[in-house]
């Protein structure tokens, strides 16, 4: 676990090395508002640029956000481009973002499927930040993690069939390795907002041992005020690992 940043220290706390975030509720809180739900992914996506900031000022060295599920295709078309703006956007402006704050931004999902702009965007993006040392921001795109597990499978079959693996060698840290997480240490803590208890096919093989924080904060209202108490319930869990103590 990363050593607790000063903030965090005054309570003696522990900040999760990697936290993953399913960002929910968006659609709800532009309801309440009387607002579209586009409105509330807008809102969303400010939240979070900020989350990026607070997590790294409280200890927090690897942040990666649920942005676009493999199922979220199925959402009227409107809402879908609407959300794909805001990633063409979002990969635009962090460009200069980044290199200000030294984050280092990896989008983990099949971007094959994503427009050409935008996956040049990505790749662009990923290549500026890749010598950042500050927080390591992982953002979800066209991710599923069925969808992960069977591309990794996919590949790792390539190999055993051209010789250049046996299956013998096959075991969890090669299957760990292709996976589109490869190098990325596993998340300790998921926290999911608006009240939904359920991971949604976000990051399976690599949640099996994660502390999980349900919250009925829906996402645009979640803050750095939020983000601690889910570091304080992180705290009080006792991880065992599938061990005793
Ligand atoms: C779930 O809320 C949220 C999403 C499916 C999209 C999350 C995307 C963003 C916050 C914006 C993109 C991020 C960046 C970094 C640019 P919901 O729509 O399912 O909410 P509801 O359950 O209340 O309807």
């Amino acid at each position: 676990m990363a050593k607790a940043s000063k903030n965090i220290a005054e309570q003696n706390l522990t900040a999760p090395e990697h936290v993953a975030i399913i960002m929910d509720g968006n659609g709800r809180w532009a309801k309440k508002r009387f607002l579209p739900r586009t409105a509330g992914h807008v809102q969303g996506s400010r939240t979070a640029e900020q989350i990026c900031e607070d997590a790294y000022d409280l200890g927090i060295k690897y942040l990666t956000i649920y942005a676009f599920s493999t199922e979220n295709w199925a959402r009227p078309e409107s809402e879908v481009s609407a959300l794909m703006d805001l990633l063409r956007k979002y990969m635009k402006d962090s460009i200069e973002r980044s290199s200000k704050n030294n984050m280092r931004v990896r989008v983990i999902g099949d971007i094959s499927r994503l427009d050409d702009d935008l996956r040049k965007s990505i790749l662009r993006l990923e290549e500026a930040t890749k010598n950042n040392t500050g927080l390591n921001f992982q953002v979800a795109i066209n991710y599923g993690g069925r969808d992960e597990i069977v591309r990794a499978v996919r590949t790792i079959c390539e190999e055993a069939v051209s010789g250049k693996l046996s299956p013998q060698q096959i075991d969890e840290e090669l299957i760990s390795s292709h996976l589109d997480t490869c190098g990325i240490p596993y998340p300790d803590l998921l926290i999911r907002t608006s009240g939904e208890y359920r991971t949604s096919n976000f990051l399976p093989w690599q949640l099996a041992y994660s502390e999980f924080y349900f919250t009925d904060v829906l996402w645009p209202d979640f803050n750095k005020e939020e983000l601690k108490k889910a570091i304080e319930y992180y705290n009080s869990r006792d991880r065992r690992f599938g061990g005793v103590k």
